[in-house]
């Protein structure tokens, strides 16, 4: 009962960060101020390294402050930093060129400008939520050696009815950069009427062209053309080994092969076998369960994606993605904690600590290492303390408790074993073998076709995650997920098959990990986008990058790995249940 009541009153808590994030009513009265939110600079090739506006030797206007803006979690996590710019916009009220503020720079202000303007360091505000991006400035195209500071923003302003609908910037005012000069910023208003629906102010941000591409319609189709393939293989593997027992019950066409299902070569020897546990069953049971985790978060915001548009609210998606992450974790328990039991293990407390945690200690690990780094390089990146602790609450007071829950369920209703087969006392040796049957290969065959059906979605991917766009096509990726997922299946069905008829019964791990095994195509290919397709450079930007293509991976890979698993499981449990008829 108490937990219950304690679990209410954090879900209630974590139900608050988010409608926080709906403070504004996006409605304004003529004259009303209009805040313009300054964000965060940073290197124009990585949209991920930023730092806070005012680290430049900016300056801020002389318009009384507000204070800071209220940050929702998911904007902690993702390093928005908004500080009030002290520009005065008044809603519908042109200002005409006027001062902000000026700044003497010093040789260390000057040292800092040039770096950024050299590195094409471009900045992001927020008015009325709708972002604005522009240069720093520019390298003198008459001498390499000059910077050129922007120093005017025309701030451009569509209005419809009562609503801002339509913001542009544009920079001017070039002045060469030198040490001790002083700097005068200025800025200038002009308000427009405007056609564009409040509904529709995010659509300019969007990239049809991009996204909907043929490319990107031919990759569906392709995969699809693969998937077809591949079930129609499963399909015949199924029915030729199934119909030889179907064979035996018309005993008119009895064939002189099928005598004894004893002495039959190939995966029928193993019998005794298959169901035997998998080493490791504890470690193995906590990754099948987070793998199972992971699918329903998965779906769950793919589905919220397409319904609700994240990208007009920032952080919302990462907001989101936790919450639904703390509330799926019962799925962890009941297939994790259900299967531990099923294969007769003992320690099941520790089982469920070990499967609520392994991937949230995966991600912290990565999370605290780039977080290192950027306190060193004064990132706005750095996840603040606060933040920290409401994850780890998030982690210990929803995560676990829920976890808890499903795991006494899945023992419960999941956990008696039902295999077709009995398993031998003595294990079978396992026969020599060619080393393309080696389970070894076996696993990095089988991660290609999964990979060549999702590697031009992962361009378009990373592409919206490293570069200026928004991801918005969630119906190409829910399509795509599910294409993955039967590819994944097939594949790994017919490589355990393999393996099975090599009379290798290990076939646990062995799927598992053929499934997982896209991840390290993704992981490969990741690899390429960094070199060929980004211009990232210095430490902070490769580890970042790097350790975030890494998490990425390996959740793909369990969770693949988990669809390899549960589709040759249902696969075995159904030829096995064949032989035991006889
Ligand atoms: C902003 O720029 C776009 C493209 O140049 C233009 O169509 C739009 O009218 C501009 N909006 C305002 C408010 O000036």
């Amino acid at each position: 009962m108490g937990k219950s009541i304690s679990l209410c009153i954090w879900l209630l808590a974590l139900l608050s960060i988010f409608v926080q994030a709906d403070e504004h009513t996006h409605v304004y009265s003529d004259n009303e101020e209009t805040i313009l939110w300054m964000n965060t600079v940073g290197p124009y090739s990585n949209r991920q390294e930023t730092y806070s506006y005012f680290s430049l030797p900016f300056c801020k206007g002389n318009k009384e402050s507000i204070g800071h803006y209220h940050e929702t979690l998911g904007e902690a996590l993702l390093g928005v930093e908004l500080e009030h710019s002290g520009i005065d916009i008044r809603f519908k009220v042109n200002t005409p060129k006027e001062e902000i503020c000026r700044r003497v720079m010093s040789n260390d202000d000057y040292e800092a400008m040039s770096f950024a303007i050299q590195h094409d360091y471009s900045y992001q505000m927020y008015l009325d939520d709708l972002p604005l991006w522009t240069l720093v400035g520019e390298v003198d195209p008459a001498d390499h050696n000059a910077v050129l500071l922007y120093t005017h923003k025309k701030f451009e302003i569509g209005y419809n009815g009562e609503q801002v609908v339509d913001v542009n910037i544009t920079v001017d005012n070039k002045v060469t950069l030198k040490p001790n000069m002083e700097v005068i910023y200025t800025y200038e208003v002009i308000w427009k009427p405007s056609g564009i629906q409040f509904e529709n102010r995010f659509d300019k941000y969007l990239d049809p062209t991009f996204f909907q591409h043929r490319i990107h319609w031919f990759s569906i189709f392709n995969s699809f053309m693969m998937v077809i393939f591949l079930v129609g293989l499963v399909w015949m593997i199924l029915l030729r080994t199934l119909n030889k027992d179907y064979a035996r019950y018309h005993k008119d066409d009895v064939e002189s092969d099928d005598n004894d299902i004893g002495e039959d070569y190939g995966w029928k020897q193993v019998h005794g076998d298959v169901f035997r546990p998998p080493s490791y069953p504890l470690l193995f049971s906590s990754i099948i369960g987070t793998g199972y985790h992971l699918l329903s978060v998965v779906f769950v915001m793919i589905a919220l994606a397409i319904v609700a548009e994240f990208y007009t609210q920032r952080g919302s998606l990462m907001s989101a993605t936790i919450f639904v992450y703390a509330l799926c974790a019962p799925f962890n328990g009941y297939f994790g904690g259900g299967m531990y039991s099923r294969l007769s293990g003992k320690r099941w407390i520790k089982q469920m600590v070990v499967g609520s945690l392994l991937f949230p200690v995966m991600i912290g690990t990565v999370a605290l290492t780039i977080n290192w780094i950027s306190i060193y390089y004064h990132a706005s990146r750095a996840i603040p303390f606060t933040t920290m602790l409401a994850i780890l609450a998030i982690c210990s007071f929803v995560v676990l408790p829920l976890n808890f829950l499903g795991t006494i369920l899945g023992r419960n209703l999941k956990g008696q074993a039902d295999i077709p087969c009995r398993i031998n006392v003595v294990p079978r040796p396992i026969p020599d073998k060619k080393w393309f049957l080696e389970p070894w290969f076996i696993v990095i065959v089988s991660g290609f076709l999964p990979f060549g059906s999702i590697f031009i979605e992962m361009y378009f991917i990373f592409t919206s995650f490293w570069a200026y766009k928004i991801y918005y096509v969630y119906g190409f990726m829910f399509l795509v997920t599910l294409i993955l997922m039967v590819v994944t299946a097939c594949v790994t069905i017919v490589s355990t098959y393999f393996l099975l008829n090599a009379e290798d019964y290990r076939w646990r791990w062995c799927s598992f990990l053929s499934g997982g095994s896209v991840s390290v195509y993704v992981y490969l290919y990741s690899i390429y986008y960094f070199l060929f397709k980004t211009k990232m450079y210095g430490l902070f930007q490769t580890v970042f990058y790097f350790g975030y293509m890494g998490l990425f991976s390996i959740a793909l890979g369990v969770l693949c790995g988990t669809v390899g698993y549960i589709s040759t499981a249902s696969f075995i449990h159904k030829i096995y249940s064949r032989i035991k008829l006889d």
